[in-house]
């Protein structure tokens, strides 16, 4: 994507810069003076709520005196490829650098990696071809040498709780006992699966018990929302009122990504005025796209799976999922089948429990489209 000419101002994936990035500020701030005082963050949210935007965010704020290091760990699948990605990742940070800099450049190379470029995106890639006793003394090796530099980092590791299922054991020990000796390095450690980032911070028994100030990433509220929505419409002299961008992020249920989306497809329209009718039309759209991937989901679930899930949409929001007004509400069997199912579909990452402003648990469908189209009302 050429991201110097922004024809759409609604981002639904990346950072640019600022003028299209909503609010954020507390958290931002609450990041800056961590990272000023040496203070590593861990930042926890529902997927697509807007963890790696702040992060890019922050990034963008930092002062020379830091270097920033930003990785995502997703697609690892163990230390030898979290090499790989801290070594890109660091590579990535210091090109085009001078000074102290340059001097990590230098040492990466002496560990004699293979440099590649992505096809695609053109960026430098760095990977390593060794036997596994040298990966974990690489790692250490890279991180300790970051460590006695004159210089301070701040090292960004996306979807952390991926090293929870790296064959090597004990992964979270090592790393922390590798990371805490080195003053001159903050982290910050990001995680969408909620019940695993909060059991490695806060479990008192884990290695990162309490090493990190732990942050949990909410909605952008109506009131910074609907301003930033309504300024970008009508700089493009596009009409749209404040009721029409609260049913946006109404329907959207104020979840970051669907409400890019949503007011990115309706900016690319050419409509001069967005009603309500041409939002819902929008939406409507959208939905539409999707239905052929919400039908898929029903092959690879259990039939009690897909009921379930298709009960908890239907929901929006379930209190007790193992309650018997439930289960024969929607017909789902007995309480311990409901159970496996839940816990089944939240590892699959398809539903997802959250605590709300009383303190009471709920469980909700991540994807508020597939929500919506249940939503609509046709027998399935
Ligand atoms: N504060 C924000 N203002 C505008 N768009 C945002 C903001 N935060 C995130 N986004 C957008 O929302 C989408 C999801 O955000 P992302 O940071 O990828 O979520 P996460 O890392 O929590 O899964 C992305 O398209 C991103 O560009
Ligand atoms: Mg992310």
């Amino acid at each position: 994507m050429n991201r110097n000419f922004i024809t759409n101002p609604f981002l639904t994936s990346g950072y640019i810069s600022e003028k299209y990035f909503c609010n954020r500020q507390t958290e931002t701030e609450r990041l800056m003076t961590n990272i000023l005082n040496g203070q590593s963050t861990s930042l926890i949210s529902a997927r697509r709520m807007g963890k790696t935007g702040l992060i890019k965010h922050v990034l963008n704020k930092l002062s020379d005196s830091i270097t920033g290091i930003y990785l995502d760990i997703l697609a690892t699948e163990n230390r030898a490829e979290m090499l790989n990605q801290l070594a890109t990742a660091v590579v990535m940070a210091v090109q085009g650098k001078k000074g102290p800099a340059k001097k990590v450049l230098t040492f990466i190379k002496s560990l004699r990696p293979v440099f590649t470029y992505d096809p695609l995106s053109g960026m430098p890639q760095v990977s390593f071809h060794m036997h596994q006793d040298e990966i974990n003394l690489q790692i250490e090796s890279l991180f300790l040498f970051l460590g006695e530099q004159q210089q301070s980092f701040l090292i960004a590791i996306d979807e952390f709780q991926q090293i929870l299922f790296y064959p090597e054991k004990n992964t979270d020990a090592w790393l922390r006992s590798i990371i805490q000796s080195l003053p001159n390095i903050c982290f910050i450690f990001s995680g969408s699966r909620q019940h695993l980032m909060t059991d490695l911070f806060s479990n008192p028994s884990r290695p990162f018990f309490r090493s990190a100030d732990f942050m949990s990433l909410g909605r952008i509220s109506s009131a910074d929302y609907i301003p930033f929505i309504g300024s970008h419409f009508s700089n493009a002299r596009k009409e749209i009122s404040d009721q029409t961008i609260r049913e946006v992020l109404e329907w959207s249920d104020h979840h970051t990504y669907y409400v890019q989306l949503l007011c990115n497809r309706l900016f690319a329209k050419q409509i001069d005025n967005i009603t309500m009718e041409s939002w819902k039309q929008t939406a409507h759209e959208l939905l539409m796209e999707q239905e052929l991937l919400f039908i898929k989901y029903r092959e690879l679930l259990t039939r009690q799976q897909w009921e379930l899930m298709k009960a908890v949409a239907r929901e929006g929001k379930v209190f007790e999922p193992t309650s018997k007004g439930f289960i024969a509400r929607y017909g789902l069997g007995s309480p311990s089948t409901v159970f496996r199912s839940l816990q089944a579909l939240q590892q699959k990452e398809m539903i997802y429990d959250e605590y709300d402003n009383t303190g009471n648990q709920y469980w909700s469908v991540y994807d508020v489209l597939f929500r919506r189209w249940m939503g609509l009302s046709r027998i399935k």
